[in-house]
């Protein structure tokens, strides 16, 4: 047991989906996993681990912003020996040809700061994806027919950003979408040793202000966790 984790050794898997909201960790581990046990509920951050074809699997939530990642990935990479972690979540979508539906798989994560950004000092460090996960995510989102975009992406310390002008910039450097997490969850791993890789839905899109309806998003959720299942245990 760690400080936010109350799973006992052993409880966690290898391989861990992070999804932002712990309702879907639950919903996901309940729908792919085989026999999915609950490991976590500390603070209400449920974690389930089960098995896929019959390899084991956790699904822990994240919660939302890099902090609170930080906190769920420093603990299962340290304390619980997790190797492979992919964040599963939505993204506002930031290019005209990047639409609402589709699925961004990040290949960097840009951004103004994260936790471990006084570890840098000077140093600009450029947070990027396991090249085996990403390209493996990839292809089994092309299998899917899904529209996977590979990229780069923006992780905000701000869903209400006030500065529109930051956007722009992002926008101009050709960043796909922007989320929150990412950024931290690369440079987490990259630090403790571990593979990681962010598989995003665009849910709205700052252009257009279009959003994806609310009946739709549990289907392109779903589309994630098995483009991250894929990606983890290839065939
Ligand atoms: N901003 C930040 N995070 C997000 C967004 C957004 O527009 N959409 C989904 N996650």
């Amino acid at each position: 047991m760690t400080v936010h984790i109350g799973a006992n050794k052993g409880d966690i898997a290898e391989t861990v989906l992070m999804p932002g909201d712990p309702y879907r960790a639950k919903w996901a581990a309940e729908t792919f996993l085989e026999k999915p046990k609950l490991v976590n509920e500390v603070r209400g951050m449920l974690g389930f681990t089960g098995t896929y074809k019959g390899n084991p699997v956790t699904i822990h939530g994240s919660g939302m912003g890099m902090p609170s990642l930080s906190i769920y990935a420093n603990e299962l990479i340290r304390d619980f020996g997790a190797k492979t972690l992919i964040r599963i979540g939505s993204c506002g979508g930031m290019q005209p040809h990047v639409k609402i539906r589709d699925v961004i798989i990040a290949m960097t994560a840009t951004s103004l700061n994260t936790p471990s950004m006084g570890l840098f000092k000077e140093v600009n460090f450029a947070p990027s994806a396991d090249w085996t996960l990403l390209h493996k995510a990839f292809h089994a989102a092309e299998a899917m027919k899904l529209t996977p975009h590979v990229g780069g992406i923006y992780s905000s310390d701000v869903f209400y950003d006030e500065r529109p002008d930051l956007t722009e910039q992002m926008t101009r450097h050709g960043i796909l979408g922007v989320e929150m997490e990412a950024a931290e969850l690369y440079t987490v791993a990259a630090r403790l040793g571990a593979r990681a890789l962010a598989v995003l839905t665009v849910s709205d899109h700052l252009q257009t202000g279009e959003a994806l309806p609310s009946s739709e998003r549990e289907r392109s959720f779903g589309d994630m966790v098995q483009v991250a299942l894929d990606a983890a245990f290839p065939s």
